[in-house]
């Protein structure tokens, strides 16, 4: 799958667990490498993002072998998590414009009627878009819900950063009706079949499972300070019904 953004995505995260001297030395010379890889593939101005709206995720140039030129919620998500991480903690203060460009874009995407549905029937489900916010209409695994889970939880963090500097309008107004449309839409539709995260098995997911559990668990923290209270008893109970889902599940893995 997409090699160029997750080895890259991947050298940036082992970057927390390095422990010995040889692996410190190599985390500090390959995470700006790794970092710069991650960058190029964000639009406008990635160096390999070419063609793509401002704070699209690319998942590969490649367009043949196989055609990889979309954009993944779920690999845009998660990018953008490791992002808003490196720019909450104060690593990388440059990030902001891309992380707003990045919730812009999801914004977008959130709307686009697509072969999931509308955003109202379960289009927030679908898997990939256009790099040109458009929606994908060819045949595909769809849908697969645990994008909508991982794009909450990347925006929630940057959100409560906001919240932690007194920009209160901004989320209240811009950022908690896009995390709201996707809470709203793993509380609902959990239980529902979805392809997993290698897009091929018609199911339920463990991975897609555990996402969703965190992105409630998340949702129904932060709609509480944000004073939000009418939906936390709803993501509660259904974030207490994915764990559940998810204990039943380890335990046919065990045996
Ligand atoms: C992208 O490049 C254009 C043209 O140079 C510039 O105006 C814009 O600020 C850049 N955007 C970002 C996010 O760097
Ligand atoms: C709040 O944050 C948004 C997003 O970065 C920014 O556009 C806006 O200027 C900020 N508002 C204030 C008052 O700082
Ligand atoms: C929905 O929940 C039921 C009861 O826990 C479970 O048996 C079923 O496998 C779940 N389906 C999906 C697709 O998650
Ligand atoms: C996925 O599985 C569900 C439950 O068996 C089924 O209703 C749905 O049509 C399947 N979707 C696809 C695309 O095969």
């Amino acid at each position: 799958m997409r090699f160029t953004l997750l080895a890259s995505l991947i050298g940036l995260a082992l970057g927390a667990f390095a422990q010995s001297s040889a692996v410190d030395a190599y985390v500090a010379s390959e995470s700006p490498v790794a970092k710069q890889g991650v960058l190029n593939n964000i639009g406008p101005n990635g160096s390999k993002s070419h063609g793509a709206k401002a704070g699209i995720v690319v998942a590969s140039p490649n367009t043949e072998n196989p055609n990889y030129l979309y954009t993944w919620t779920r690999d845009s998500s998660l990018v953008f998590k490791l992002l808003i991480d490196q720019f909450t903690s104060g690593e990388d203060t440059s990030l902001r414009t891309l992380i707003d460009q990045f919730t812009s874009a999801e914004a977008i995407l959130q709307q686009v009627p697509n072969p999931s549905g509308t955003v109202s029937t379960g289009g927030l489900g679908e898997p990939k878009f256009n790099i040109d916010e458009t929606a994908f209409t060819d045949p595909w695994g769809r849908p697969q819900r645990d994008g909508p889970a991982l794009r909450a939880t990347a925006i929630i963090r940057y959100a409560d950063w906001l919240l932690d500097n007194g920009n209160t309008t901004y989320v209240e107004n811009t950022l908690w009706p896009v995390i709201r449309l996707d809470l709203d839409y793993v509380a609902a539709d959990w239980n529902q079949s979805t392809f997993d995260l290698w897009e091929e098995i018609n199911s339920s997911s463990f991975f897609t499972t555990a996402v969703q559990h965190r992105a409630l668990r998340e949702g129904a923290a932060f709609a509480s300070r944000l004073g939000q209270s009418g939906v936390v008893d709803g993501y509660t109970s259904q974030a207490d019904n994915l764990l559940c889902f998810l204990q039943v599940g380890s335990r046919f893995i065990a045996t």
